[in-house]
């Protein structure tokens, strides 16, 4: 694959895909410790066929943005939280710990290493960082991996849903994400490899995405395809499930924070798919997804129909030019978001 140019992309046009940029940062982890890592320019990597993480799935990663400030400057969001919940991640499958420092020091040297990647202000558009690592360690016997390779890759981005602020369908998924005390909490790819039959049901169907209901009962909302689920009760509530087997969405944690700027009250809480009607707003929030609308949610054949299938809710719309705001540097956030 050819490495990108700066010059080959229109920044407002952008979609959603992996482009091959000049820079990396890898580290690699062998005898107890991780090597000094720093920036490589092949996006191929080299590994055996026995590779760990093939067999038997030891893999996590994780998803942020760079954004392009008006005065030229770029910010990272959050990067602390990602840098924690990757290790929260790891914890579950057995890998060992990403120095916090490693990670953040990673970070800063991919975003300046490839800054011509960072997508001009006011297109909208993002520079994505994906951390990942992975078992390595050659093996058929079923066992923690005794080394791992960590990268750092980058890749400008549009928005996650082709339509952007337009308000998305769904459709509940008979299929289960994540089964109780399984790894629904963790970010491994495990949980996106068993959502990719559910999403082209959904997809086939009409539907933007799959919803999944929690996996006892099917009847709590759990998690949208890419992204946690949110609504905006009648009553002020900013509400988001509360379930020990979804994604800690950092963009959630962010807008339980700033729905309280707009007088909302924050809450985790089951949300049942039979009480949709206490919404007036509904929508999905995530790195990739930011906060998307959603229009629509479909189960067992009968529509519920939030604010409009074609306008974004005025909760919506307030909650998100907050968040992008803070995100591109144009309002102050609460200390520390922005590094
Ligand atoms: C993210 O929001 O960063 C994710 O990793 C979700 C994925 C579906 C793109």
């Amino acid at each position: 694959m050819a490495k990108a140019q700066p010059s080959d992309f229109d920044w407002s046009k952008l979609g959603f895909g992996y482009h091959d940029l000049p820079y990396r940062y890898r580290a690699y982890y062998k005898d107890g410790k991780w090597s000094q890592g720093g920036l490589e320019e092949d996006s191929y990597l080299q590994v055996s066929e026995a590779a760990q993480a093939f067999h038997y799935g030891q893999e996590v990663f994780e998803g942020l943005k760079a954004y392009r400030r008006k005065d030229g400057g770029v910010n990272v969001f959050r990067p602390d939280m990602n840098a924690k919940r990757i290790n929260t991640s790891a914890d579950r499958l057995k890998m060992p710990h990403v120095p916090e420092e490693m990670f953040l020091d990673a970070v800063k040297q991919v975003v300046k290493a490839n800054q011509d990647f960072v997508p001009p202000y006011g297109t909208g558009a993002t520079l994505y960082l994906r951390p990942f690592y992975f078992g390595t360690t050659p093996m058929v016997g079923v066992h923690p991996a005794d080394a791992y390779t960590f990268e750092i890759f980058a890749t400008p981005v549009g928005a996650y849903y082709p339509g952007g602020l337009t308000p998305t369908s769904y459709v509940t998924s008979d299929y289960d994400r994540a089964a109780h005390g399984g790894t629904g909490a963790a970010k491994v790819a495990g949980n996106y490899g068993s959502s990719l039959l559910p999403g082209d049901i959904a997809h086939k169907g009409g539907y933007s995405d799959a919803v999944y209901l929690d996996p006892r009962l099917h009847e709590n909302i759990e998690e949208l395809g890419g992204a946690n689920f949110f609504g905006i009760t009648k009553d002020g509530r900013f509400q988001t499930p509360k379930s020990p087997s979804i994604l800690p969405s950092i963009t959630k944690f962010s807008l339980l924070e700033l729905s309280k700027e707009f007088g909302l009250i924050p809450e985790q809480t089951t949300i049942s798919i039979y009480d949709l009607d206490k919404f007036s707003e509904a929508g999905a929030m995530g790195t990739a997804a930011v906060i998307s609308p959603v229009g629509s949610i479909t189960h067992h054949g009968h529509k519920h129909v939030f604010y409009s299938e074609t306008e974004v809710g005025p909760y919506t719309t307030k909650l998100y030019n907050r968040l992008t705001a803070i995100q591109f540097g144009d309002e102050k956030g609460p200390d520390g978001w922005v590094v």
